[in-house]
């Protein structure tokens, strides 16, 4: 199959653009190295260094033919989208519709999109299914909500299925440990460090903590579904990618001090304003229309995840 991955550069997409590569699918990327890297784009992959807000983009998505587009590209600071609404619209919205109306052009079989838990906002009641009450918290919730709907009204009728799916907490290698990087990436490289991590709150907030694996996973399973993933109704293209489990942030150091090896302290400060207090998302959609389910154990994935950056920081 041929599979475009948009943010191919990324975190999430060099983990996916890697194993597709090595499942014999011919893949091509599209990434304007915001905050992607080089780096991490595959030498066996089609790469394009491009914005999808700009011009280019459709021409090289019909230059490269995809049966699927996986569109992962986006601007994924949440402080980022409280600074720059703006851009986090530009991107995330109307990036997005570029995106879909250039799959389509192209005769793209399936676009697949990156949605977020982020969508949710502070849940009434977890775990979250794909119809609870959306009450985004910030900008970059709100974009990722409406670019699910613009991608519903570029693509339903046409000849390009659509799936938006909610990615939960993921963590794993090639994660950002240094500026915006999730709290699994920041407190593994402090206690690498030996630096003390820093809990914010009472560090009973939980979070549905996924390995970047299992998300490869379920994009993996989605490219291969036969009939529609863009079920009727406003969430029924809609997907929790998630464990469906909750951990608490004390539960999340603890396992990671006998991973990392760290006996130092835990500091704690002040909770942050709008954190979101508990965090799951039910993944039972995407376990029976994906045939799909998370398999790496936290302890594993962690333990991936040390042993990476350790050597990368
Ligand atoms: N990491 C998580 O925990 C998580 C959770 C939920 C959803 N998501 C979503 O998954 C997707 C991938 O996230 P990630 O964690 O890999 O982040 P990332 O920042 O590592 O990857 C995003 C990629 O998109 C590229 N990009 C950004 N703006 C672009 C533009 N205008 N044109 C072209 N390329 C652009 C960046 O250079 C980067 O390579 C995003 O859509 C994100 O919102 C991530």
């Amino acid at each position: 199959m041929r599979v475009l991955v948009t943010g191919g550069a990324g975190f999430i997409g060099s983990n996916l653009v890697w194993s597709l590569l090595s499942g014999g699918h011919e893949v091509g990327i599209i990434d304007d190295l915001s905050t992607g890297s080089f780096g991490n784009v595959h030498p066996a992959a089609w790469f394009r260094t491009l914005d999808i807000t700009g011009p280019a983009l459709a021409d090289a998505v019909s230059e490269f033919g995809p049966d699927v587009v996986v569109h992962l590209a986006a601007q994924t600071s949440v402080p980022a989208s409280l600074k720059d609404p703006e851009l986090d619209r530009l991107v995330n919205v109307e990036g997005t519709r570029a995106v879909a109306r250039a799959a389509r052009a192209a005769g793209a079989r399936r676009m697949l999109s990156a949605s977020s838990a982020a969508v949710y906002g502070q849940p009434v009641a977890v775990p979250l299914i794909e119809e609870s009450e959306k009450h985004p918290c910030n900008p970059y919730g709100e974009s990722k909500l409406e670019a699910e709907s613009v991608i519903a009204a570029e693509l339903r009728g046409s000849g390009t299925d659509f799936a938006s799916l909610r990615f939960a907490n993921v963590y794993g290698p090639r994660q950002d440990w240094r500026g915006e990087g999730g709290v699994v990436a920041i407190f593994t490289a402090q206690m690498n460090a030996k630096k003390a991590p820093i809990i914010y709150g009472s560090g009973q907030q939980t979070r549905d903590f996924i390995y970047v694996g299992d998300i490869v996973g379920a994009i993996e399973a989605a490219l291969e579904v036969d009939g529609a993933l863009a079920l009727d109704g406003a969430d029924g293209p809609a997907y929790n990618i998630s464990t469906g489990l909750e951990v608490n942030l004390e539960e999340l150091a603890s396992a990671l001090r006998l991973t990392v090896g760290y006996y130092g302290p835990i500091e704690h400060a002040e909770a942050r304003e709008g954190d979101i207090g508990r965090s799951a998302l039910d993944p039972t959609k995407a376990n029976e229309r994906l045939g799909w389910s998370a398999v790496a154990p936290l302890e594993t994935g962690l333990g991936r995840t040390a042993t990476w950056l350790a050597r990368e920081q």
